[in-house]
């Protein structure tokens, strides 16, 4: 990782933010070369999601939005994080991250000094293993000293043993406060007055505008149930402990989609029956009976056949399909598509199948209607005899009652019921989140390896290589002219890189020897260079004028190719 972190700040991918004042905290940018990963990344992602298909749309809403936006999705009142603070040094925790330990605790029920001062309070501190009793004892002195006792004499020591306790500081073995929630949501005030009225949130998510917009989608896209919104955007968490580089930050970008469907109801009444999931599923096209779980298992193996797509193969995937206990309330089911990264598998995306939830806050907090109108669903639900309906009414109504508190009143159901046979439903929605900074995280560490050479005297030296698939590479092609000090080479050169640099970002290059020019694109990962020669000047006959010596980046091999082939033969490398 170390390794990573320094190629990143030295070739130009990742700098810390505000660095010249100190940095801050779990912000990052992105250098030159970063900038363009990160494009080349959100290009893939939008053409795949959004340009290679009839059936999902783009939408780009703002970072601030009305506050009630967030009391509606819950995100006020439950998007938080447990955080502690040592009692010692006030360095705080997410408590939930705090390393297990066990071990025997000292504790103190008060501590006096020298002149007589006294104070009450309490603290225990985990002793760490191999270290003399003496060490915690320090610990509970410093801790009494901060309370204003010069000199402090711990009183009423007591030891027990604990196992397997995050309530302890792994640094010092000093208490943690209790778990406390902590919102994760930076907030802000609109307008000058700055009153707890004013005040707004950025975006912990991109989602939430797509849910607040979306009738606006639908009534102005003439896409119609099935259909998915997509966005790529910013969104700003106040993690309490931002780590391992860019993977969790205060600010980054996601790209989310949120994909529109039909309740499982409508497909049984329009088709018969839902089609069932099975691990033999045919899942290459979307059909009209599919219900939830089927588009739900679609985009899970979408979501596979893009990584695969940008050089993240199975063989660094991983999934964790969510336990009904890990599931929110509302979720039916989640997949967390999971990465090798340098400090362990961890997720990079989840999916989730969210029901009607998202959709059903936003309408019974905003009072506006969010349904959509299915004359399809109308005219199947009209030819339903009298029991079949009532019968899909109790079947609903013992669902929901079944849910407790996170289910629909019997009032609310009722409504739900007899709004789907005049053909109006909330759409449930399949949403895959993923990150994009962590998937250029990702890359960029997949992309690493080290590659040991041995020069004509015998000197090993080791050269970096990051093995970026072309499709996400910052630069595409190096283009190099033999010597620079050949006007002609150096013209002819020019000529290759004004041809190709209107379609993928190129580097001219013409300092040092011809090797050492591979070797630095090779470390920023340029899949391909370019030579232009005496032999492209026509010295060697007119077979080999105009062609060029083509680099291949990953095994080193050359080979020569036509100046008036390049294009074609690149571009659906890159692209
Ligand atoms: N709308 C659903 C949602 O936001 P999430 O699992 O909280 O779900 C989705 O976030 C993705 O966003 C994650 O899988 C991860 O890739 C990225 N992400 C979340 N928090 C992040 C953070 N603090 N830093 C970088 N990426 C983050």
């Amino acid at each position: 990782m170390e390794k990573i972190v320094s190629l990143c700040k030295r070739r130009g991918f990742i700098f810390q933010s505000s660095e010249i004042y100190g940095g801050i905290n779990g912000f990052w940018d992105y250098g030159p070369l970063g900038a363009e990963l990160k494009r080349n990344l959100r290009d893939t992602w939008w053409r795949a999601m959004m340009r290679e298909r009839e059936d999902v749309v783009p939408l780009d809403a703002t970072i601030i939005m009305h506050p009630a936006i967030w009391k509606a999705s819950g995100h006020v009142d439950t998007f938080s994080d447990p955080m502690s603070d040592c009692l010692v040094t006030k360095k705080r925790f997410r408590s939930d991250h705090v390393e297990l330990q066990s071990g025997v605790v000292y504790t103190w029920t008060g501590a006096k000094d020298d002149d007589g001062k006294e104070c009450a309070d309490s603290i225990s501190v985990l002793l760490a293993q191999g270290k003399p009793p003496e060490s915690a004892r320090k610990v509970g002195v410093q801790f009494y000293s901060q309370r204003g006792l010069t000199n402090p004499q711990l009183l009423g020591e007591a030891t027990a043993k604990v196992e397997n306790t995050r309530a302890f500081n792994p640094e010092n073995g000093a208490q943690l406060t209790e778990p406390k929630p902590f919102n994760l949501m930076f907030h802000t005030f609109v307008g000058a007055t700055a009153s707890e009225n004013d005040k707004a949130y950025l975006r912990p998510e991109t989602a939430q505008a797509i849910f607040a917009q979306f009738k606006n989608v639908v009534d102005s896209s003439r896409q119609k149930v099935p259909f998915g919104i997509g966005q790529i955007g910013k969104a700003f968490r106040n993690e309490v402990t931002p780590r391992n580089f860019t993977f969790r930050s205060r600010e980054f970008e996601q790209m989310e989609l949120e994909f529109f469907i039909q309740p499982d109801e409508v497909i049984e009444a329009i088709y018969g029956t839902v089609s069932p999931w099975s691990e033999t599923a045919d899942l290459s096209t979307p059909q009209p009976n599919w219900g939830w779980e089927m588009w739900h298992r679609y985009w899970v193996s979408q979501r596979v056949a893009y990584y695969k797509g940008i050089g993240l193969g199975e063989d660094v995937l991983a999934f964790h399909w969510q336990t009904k206990e890990e599931l929110a309330h509302y979720a039916r089911a989640c997949v967390d598509i999971l990465c090798q990264f340098p400090f362990g598998i961890e997720e990079l995306e989840g999916i989730a199948a969210r029901g009607d939830f998202d959709l059903t806050q936003h309408q019974k907090h905003s009072g506006k209607s969010l349904e959509v109108f299915d004359e399809e669903a109308k005219k199947a639900f009209a030819a339903w005899s009298d029991e079949q309906r009532a019968a899909l009414l109790e079947k609903k109504l013992s669902e929901q009652r079944a849910k407790g508190k996170g289910g629909m009143t019997d009032a609310d159901t009722a409504m739900w019921w007899d709004r789907l046979f005049k053909g109006f439903y909330v759409p449930h929605v399949i949403e895959p989140s993923a990150g994009l900074d962590r998937l250029a995280l990702a890359v960029i560490a997949l992309a690493y390896s080290e590659v040991e050479k041995t020069d004509t005297k015998g000197n090993k030296e080791t050269f970096t290589v990051l093995k970026f698939h072309p499709r996400v590479a910052p630069t595409k092609v190096g283009v190099f002219p033999l010597l620079k000090n050949k006007p002609e080479l150096v013209a002819k050169t020019r000529e290759v890189y004004d041809l190709l640099k209107r379609h993928m970002s190129c580097f001219y290059d013409e300092s040092g020897a011809i090797g050492r020019r591979y070797a630095r694109q090779d470390e920023i990962g340029t899949p391909f260079c370019l030579t232009i020669d005496f032999e492209t000047m026509g010295e060697k006959g007119d077979e080999l004028k105009d062609t060029v010596t083509l680099r291949h980046r990953d095994d080193g091999s050359q080979e020569r190719i036509k100046i008036s082939e390049l294009l074609g033969r690149l571009l659906p490398l890159v692209q």
